[in-house]
């Protein structure tokens, strides 16, 4: 049995990530592969709970990256590891990228502390594709401005949106074999169109 293979989704809020996740799942699942699909902070039931706290309570900025890696610490060991050794396709709602564009890149954590925190608590897996979304800052957060119930990441100002987005297209850099640059701008058909041949390229690599 080979091993299963992880594409993560990236991007700022807004930039329309979510609504590709399913037809992605779908996509792979066509192709024969079985999908898990899942989602940090959370994707665990201790995960779904520091999510919670993520989202709504105010903390110092350490804490807030420790958080996000002990979800992912449980999260890599209850879900995506064992899915992978089964051979499953994990389909994952954002991952440690995330990390280095928002704390990282928003926040002004020290980037050496996030790749300590990195090697830690995985220090041999990184994505296999990490498709990255992305729009011109102003149309994310007027998407943004239209949606209710702002979480705590979402009420962020301008800046720290741009310094994230900064960080992820740096990242995107530094990794050009396993990123992809999807712009969210163009109509959604056309975005589709796109990830469809992306993804049917990479499951036949
Ligand atoms: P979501 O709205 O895409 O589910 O993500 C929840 C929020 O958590 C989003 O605003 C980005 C933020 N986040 C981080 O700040 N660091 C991380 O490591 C992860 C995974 C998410």
């Amino acid at each position: 049995m080979s091993r299963g293979k992880f594409i993560t989704f990236e991007g700022i809020d807004g930039a329309g990530k979510s609504t590709h996740i399913s037809f992605v799942a779908s996509l792979l699942h066509d192709l024969g592969h079985t999908v898990v699909t899942t989602r940090e902070p959370g994707g665990t039931p201790l995960g779904e709970k520091l999510r919670e706290l993520l989202l709504s309570e105010n903390m110092h900025l350490e804490t807030e990256a420790l958080l996000m890696f002990a979800s992912r610490r449980e999260h890599l060991a209850q879900v995506i590891e064992p899915a992978l050794a089964r051979g499953d396709w994990v389909v994952c709602d954002r991952f440690t990228d995330a990390t280095f564009a928002y704390q990282g890149g928003g926040r002004k954590l020290e980037r050496a502390k996030l790749e300590a925190l990195e090697a830690w608590v995985h220090p041999h897996l990184q994505p296999d594709l990490t498709l990255l979304f992305d729009v011109p800052l102003e149309v994310a957060r007027e998407r943004l401005a239209r949606s209710r119930n702002l979480d705590r990441f979402e009420q962020e100002k301008a800046d720290f949106f741009a310094a994230t987005r900064d960080e992820y297209h740096r990242r995107a850099q530094q990794f050009p074999q396993r990123f992809r640059i999807i712009e969210t701008i163009r109509p959604v058909a056309e975005v589709n169109a796109l990830i469809d041949g992306l993804i049917r390229e990479f499951a036949r690599a």
